[in-house]
């Protein structure tokens, strides 16, 4: 029988952290198959939304959203950790499962009015996403889809960014 993506997801008790269990993607991403399971699950929840471009957050999130905005016809935002991006960036805080952190996007990466699809890889508590959300519509974007590979649905992410179109490839209890 054939392998579903999540099939390709390692998971990892008591990493970083004793109680976390830790979802790796990179069992995902060494497999060809797995790669390409997972860029087609992503792309194929955009369905027909009309969309500008995809921004995804520093590390993971850089891994799947090129891939959907290269198939999609789209140009790619990077969202950095904090003091990694050359030009002038707006900023948020916010809180991680496991620790706290600063997000930072250019301040012309995004123009008044365009229609922006983030994705990542996974949603724990919605932290970064909120961050994202935060940032994308400072600039006057609008987020018209949130995408993710996988989501820790105990955490409730989904809470936190209630109201938008969120929709994941892998849903873990
Ligand atoms: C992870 C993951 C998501 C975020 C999810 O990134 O890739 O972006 O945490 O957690 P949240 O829903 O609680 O905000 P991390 O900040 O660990 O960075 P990395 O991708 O560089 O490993
Ligand atoms: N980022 C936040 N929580 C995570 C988890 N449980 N697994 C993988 N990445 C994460």
């Amino acid at each position: 029988m054939s392998k579903k993506v999540e099939d390709y997801v390692r998971s990892i008790p008591d990493f970083p952290e004793p109680g976390i269990i830790f979802r790796d993607v990179t069992s995902v991403i060494q497999s060809p198959e797995g790669l390409k399971l997972a860029i087609d699950g992503l792309t194929d929840l955009i369905g027909d939304t009309e969309f500008d471009v995809v921004v995804g957050p520093e590390s993971r999130g850089f891994i799947f959203g090129v891939p959907v905005a290269y198939n999609t016809g789209k140009g790619f935002v990077p969202v950095r950790k904090k003091g990694k991006l050359p030009c002038e960036t707006i900023s948020a805080d916010y809180e991680l499962e496991y620790g706290t952190a600063t997000i930072e996007m250019h301040k012309d990466a995004i123009t008044p009015g365009q229609k922006v699809i983030i994705v990542d890889d996974l949603i724990a508590t919605g932290g970064t996403t909120e961050a994202i959300i935060k940032l994308v519509e400072e600039l006057g974007g609008e987020v018209v889809k949130v995408l993710f590979l996988m989501e820790l649905e105990g955490l409730k992410g989904r809470d936190k960014i209630a109201g938008y179109d969120v929709e994941s490839v892998i849903k873990y209890p």
